[in-house]
């Protein structure tokens, strides 16, 4: 900013540091007091390639010497993945009894808790990284979980880790070597069946374009010095605060990474080292992800969340005029993703090519549990999506919400109620739709009842009682698996607090709200 010192030192050192010239780094040099960051910056010769300080696989290029964060995805799960499918006219596969793998698992989250939610299925989880397979396997045996393996390694040197009716890989692909990103795309599509799904979750442009720039200062800076790629990450967050603060035009020009910087600073360098100091790090345009995919025979059918299948619901209105002649699905993806700014994309793509029909998806809405799934927050009548506001209000809205807070059902059984009577079925269809888009309610994997308090007995599985023993030792997420809903669930933390009394491992005094909380978490099947 040219009211910071426009001709002082930290103006220049900061042109010199953000324009990376000649000139500029010898003029910096010569002024530089030795003392600060910036200094240290422009007056270190760079000693260190990456493959030095950081431990990398030689077949992958991707980082191992850093573990990952533990987290779960609910979007991983079949029943969103199918959603997905469905609401796009796609047949999605079965989910009674199918096979399972996600590559790139990290801990095995994910995979754990949709194992312990599918135990007639099969769930195999592949990573790179030892310490997360370890974990991971650990976990497995602890909760008795029979139908899940996790191994060790590249996911293209496996040796026959099966075939699958799902494939799924999040934050992989844009962190791996093209070559690499191939060969995901071509083991997936020779592991899947026909018709199964794979996802992709992947950084996407134009919304890194921005901001890529900022991954190359922290980079820089980080193998500029010796040491461990977590004390690197760390002194290159801060060089990049310390250019912000001192008005370095990059951040003041590209506001999206002044908050990115703001994201680090809050997600901590083992994030930092495992997004950016992949040697092949790179964010992509859906175009390119779609035309790989297609070389391997797996083809796009939708997007998640489900809101970004619908033109209207996602545009915003002063740019649907551009939208309104785009006939194809994938130029109407790639042009959404300037209007949005992408920056992340979760794609679903299925093997082989299937024709889409409107029958598939009215068939999916009308046979598929839907349900609620968590602690329900205040009821506002209202979902805020990121341009459009969603309003459930009205006779209908009223009695399917009164039914489903009764236990999940499907649009066949709803239509079959006296409050519906004569309520023509396709504005059912469209009122379940839009409380789905808007997150108001879940498909689930089997229809429930509300459950009384005298109906709970016990948590359920061991792996859940697993999980509860854990989240009252450990610092590591609790992720509760549901059997109904065919999905993980992540506890509040009065439900974990009710769960933690029921198993009379906190002495806590139980009142009303406890009460509906453990009758919530019997009908969803965590208790039995
Ligand atoms: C950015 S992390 C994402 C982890 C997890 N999927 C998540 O979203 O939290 C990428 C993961 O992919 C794994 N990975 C990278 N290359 C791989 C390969 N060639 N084969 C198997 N796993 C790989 C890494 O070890 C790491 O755990």
């Amino acid at each position: 900013m040219s009211s910071r010192h426009p001709l002082g030192l930290a103006s220049t050192r900061a042109a010199g540091a953000g324009g990376g010239g000649t000139a500029a780094h010898a003029q910096a040099k010569s002024q530089a007091p030795a003392s600060t960051l910036i200094d240290e910056l422009v007056t270190r010769p760079s000693l260190h390639c990456s493959d030095s300080f950081v431990r990398v696989s030689a077949s992958s290029g991707y980082v191992t010497d850093v573990t990952y964060l533990r987290g779960f995805r609910n979007d991983l799960g079949p029943t969103r993945l199918r959603m997905c499918a469905a609401i796009n006219g796609f047949q999605p596969p079965g989910q009674e009894s199918f096979d399972y793998c996600e590559v790139g698992c990290g801990f095995g989250d994910t995979t754990l808790a949709l194992a312990a939610a599918f135990p007639r299925a099969r769930f195999v989880g592949i990573d790179l990284i030892p310490e997360h397979v370890e974990a991971a396997s650990r976990a497995a045996r602890e909760a008795e979980l029979e139908n899940v393996r996790f191994v060790a390694g590249d996911f293209e040197s496996m040796a026959d880790p099966g075939t699958f009716d799902y494939v799924v890989a999040h934050g992989v692909l844009s962190w791996i070597a093209p070559q690499k990103r191939k060969a995901l795309a071509a083991f997936a599509s020779s592991k899947l069946r026909a018709g199964g799904l794979a996802y992709f979750g992947y950084n996407a442009l134009p919304g890194w374009a921005a901001v890529e720039p900022l991954r190359q200062l922290i980079v820089a800076r980080a193998e500029s010095l010796p040491g461990d790629p977590i004390s690197g990450a760390r002194i290159g967050l801060e060089l990049a605060k310390a250019l912000r603060t001192s008005g370095a035009r990059y951040f003041e020009r590209n506001p999206a990474a002044a908050d990115m910087l703001e994201r680090l600073e809050q997600a901590g360098p083992t994030y930092i080292v495992h997004e950016y100091m992949n040697a092949h790090w790179v964010p992509m345009y859906f175009a390119q992800v779609a035309a790989e995919m297609a070389a391997s025979e797996l083809f796009f059918v939708g997007q998640l969340p489900l809101f970004l299948n619908f033109r209207d619901l996602s545009i915003p209105a002063s740019m649907q005029q551009f939208f309104a002649n785009v006939s194809g699905r994938l130029a109407y993806e790639g042009l959404k993703d300037f209007a949005l700014n992408t920056f992340f994309r979760s794609d679903v793509f299925m093997k082989g090519a299937a024709a889409r029909s409107d029958e598939t998806t009215r068939a999916w809405l009308l046979s598929t549990p839907f349900g609620m799934a968590g602690d329900e927050p205040p009821w506002t009548g209202e979902a805020q999506l990121p341009n459009h506001l969603l309003r459930f209000r009205g006779p209908i809205f009223d009695a399917i919400l009164s039914a489903l807070r009764q236990g999940a059902k499907s649009i066949a059984t709803l239509l079959a109620r006296p409050e519906l009577a004569g309520v023509p079925e396709a504005r059912v269809r469209e009122a379940v739709l839009h409380l789905l888009i808007g997150g108001v309610v879940a498909p689930f994997a089997s229809p429930t009842e509300a459950k009384t308090p005298e109906a709970r007995v016990r948590v359920a599985s061991a792996y859940n009682r697993y999980v509860i023993a854990r989240a009252l030792s450990e610092d590591v997420p609790a992720i509760l698996a549901s059997t109904a809903l065919g999905n993980g669930i992540r506890p509040t933390k009065a439900q974990l607090i009710a769960l933690a009394a029921q198993l009379g491992e906190l002495p806590v005094p139980r009142d009303a709200d406890m009460e509906a909380r453990l009758a919530k978490l019997a009908e969803l099947g965590v208790l039995a």
